[in-house]
C-alpha cells in the first residue's frame, strides 16, 4: 500500500514539474490535471462527427456512404474524410475518449463533451439554411447541455466543469464559400462590401462565444479559415481558369483571420479568465497543398476521391453529378480526401501542430496548454 502511494505521488509530482516547465506566453496558472476536462466541438464539415446524419437535408452536405470513413473506421459515420479529423486527435491526446455528435440517439452523458457541428454550417443564419445547424443552433443545443448538467451536478460543480472544458471551433469557411455555389451576381457578397459581410460572421462568433462565457466557458480554441479559394473543389469553378485560385475568397480569408484574431485578443484583455489558441490553418494548409512532398504526401492539389479537374467535382461516393467518381489507392498519399476536405493523415499533422506546436503556427496558447490551465 505504502509503495503504491509514493509511487502515485512520484508520479503525479513528475507530472506536475513538467506541467510548470511548459514555455509559453499563454497566460494563466498551470495546475495539476486529476480529471478529464470536457471538449465542446462546434462548427462545420471539418470537425462534424455525424450529426448531419440525424438531420433532413441533401445528400451533399453528408458524408454517410462509402468511401467515407474507410481508412480508420472501416465504416462511414458522418465525418468528411477517410478516418479521424482534429476533433478526434485532440480528444486523443487529451486522453478523452471520441466526442459523440449531439443528436446521436441515446445520449445522454456529456461529462467529457459532445460535439454540435454540421457540415455545410456557417456563422450565419442565412448559409445553407434549412439543410444544416447553423452556429446560433448549435449554441442553443449548448444551452441545453448546460441545463442537463446542472440538474445532475449541481450549480457549482456544473459551472466548474464547463470553466474546465476546452469549446474547439472551426466556422467560417462555409459562409464565404456557400455564395460561391448560389449566388450567381458579379459581387459575390452583395450588398456587402467584403469588410461588412466579414462583421457580420465576425459579429455572430462573437456572440457565441460570449455565451458560452457566461456559461462558464473560458477556454476556446480556433481553427483560422483556409485557403478556401484554392482548395480542389474551388479550382475548378471558373471556366478558362480551371487550377487557378477564387481571389476573392482568399481575400475573405485573411480578412476575416485578422478580425477574429482581434476579437479573440479584445475578449481576453475584457473578460476575465478568458484564453484562447489560434490555428493558422491558411499557412499550414497552403504549405502541405503547395508542398506536399516535404510533408511526406505525393498529391497536393488533387483529391483522392471525386471527379473532374484535381477530382475537384464534389461527388466523391457516386451520390452526386454524374455518379461515377474516382477514389485513390491510398488516401495517406494526398492532402485532399475529397474536394473540401483534409485526409486524416493531414488532420493529423493538424492537430499535433495545433496541440502542441510552437507559436509560428498556434498561439498565443496551444491546446495543450489551454486544457493544461485552470
Ligand atoms: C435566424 O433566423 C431565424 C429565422 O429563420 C430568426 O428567428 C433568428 O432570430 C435568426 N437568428 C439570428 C442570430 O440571426
Ligand atoms: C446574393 O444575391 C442576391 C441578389 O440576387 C442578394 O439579394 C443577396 O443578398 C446576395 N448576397 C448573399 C451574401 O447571399
Ligand atoms: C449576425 O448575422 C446576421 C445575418 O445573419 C446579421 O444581420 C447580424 O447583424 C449579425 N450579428 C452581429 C452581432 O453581427
Ligand atoms: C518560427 O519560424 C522561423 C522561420 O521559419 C524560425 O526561424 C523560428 O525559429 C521559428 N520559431 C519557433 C519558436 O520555432
Amino acid at each position: 500500500m505504502a509503495t503504491i502511494r509514493s509511487c502515485c505521488i512520484f508520479v503525479l509530482l513528475a507530472l506536475y514539474a513538467a506541467s510548470l516547465v511548459i514555455p509559453s506566453n499563454c497566460l494563466g496558472h498551470f495546475f495539476l490535471q486529476k480529471e478529464h476536462k470536457p471538449l465542446f466541438v462546434f462548427g462545420d464539415s471539418l470537425f462534424d462527427a455525424g450529426n448531419n446524419n440525424y438531420i433532413n437535408t441533401l445528400k451533399a452536405e453528408q458524408a454517410n456512404f462509402w468511401p467515407y470513413g474507410e481508412t480508420y473506421f472501416g465504416y462511414p459515420t458522418g465525418r468528411y474524410t477517410d478516418g479521424r479529423q482534429i476533433p478526434d486527435f485532440i480528444a486523443e491526446y487529451a486522453k478523452l475518449p471520441l466526442i459523440p455528435p449531439y443528436l446521436q440517439p441515446g445520449l445522454n452523458n456529456y461529462i467529457y463533451g459532445v460535439n454540435f457541428a454540421s457540415g455545410g454550417g456557417g456563422a450565419l443564419n442565412e448559409t445553407s439554411q434549412g439543410l444544416v445547424i447553423d452556429l446560433q443552433t448549435q449554441l442553443s443545443y449548448f444551452k441545453k447541455v448546460e441545463k442537463q448538467l446542472r440538474q445532475k451536478l449541481g450549480y457549482a460543480q456544473a459551472k466548474t466543469l464547463l470553466s474546465s472544458a476546452v469549446y474547439l471551433f472551426s466556422v467560417g469557411s462555409n459562409d464565404y464559400g456557400a455564395p460561391v455555389t448560389f449566388n450567381k451576381t458579379k459581387d459575390l457578397f452583395e450588398p456587402y462590401s467584403q469588410e461588412e459581410y466579414v462583421g457580420m460572421v465576425i459579429g455572430n462568433i462573437t456572440h457565441v462565444v460570449k455565451e458560452i462565457y457566461m456559461k462558464g466557458g473560458r477556454k476556446f480554441g480556433f481553427v483560422g479559415i483556409g485557403p478556401i479559394g484554392c482548395i480542389p473543389a474551388l479550382i475548378v469553378l471558373q471556366p478558362g481558369k480551371i487550377g487557378s485560385c477564387l481571389d476573392e475568397l482568399t481575400q475573405m480569408a485573411h480578412i476575416h483571420n485578422k478580425a477574429l484574431l482581434k476579437v479573440l485578443h479584445t475578449l481576453q484583455i475584457k473578460l476575465k479568465g478568458f484564453r484562447y489558441s489560434y490555428f493558422d490553418f491558411y499557412t499550414s494548409l497552403s504549405e502541405r497543398l503547395n508542398n506536399p512532398t516535404k510533408y511526406g504526401f505525393k498529391e497536393g492539389k488533387k483529391a483522392c476521391c471525386g471527379s473532374g479537374p484535381y477530382r475537384g467535382i464534389n461527388n466523391c461516393g457516386g451520390k452526386g453529378p454524374g455518379k461515377e467518381y474516382e477514389l485513390c489507392d491510398n488516401p495517406s498519399d494526398y492532402v485532399f480526401f475529397d474536394g473540401n476536405h483534409p485526409t486524416e493523415r493531414a488532420s493529423q499533422q493538424f492537430s499535433k501542430l495545433m496541440w502542441s506546436g510552437n507559436s509560428n503556427f498556434t498561439w498565443p496558447c496551444n491546446i495543450q496548454e489551454l486544457f493544461g490551465t485552470l
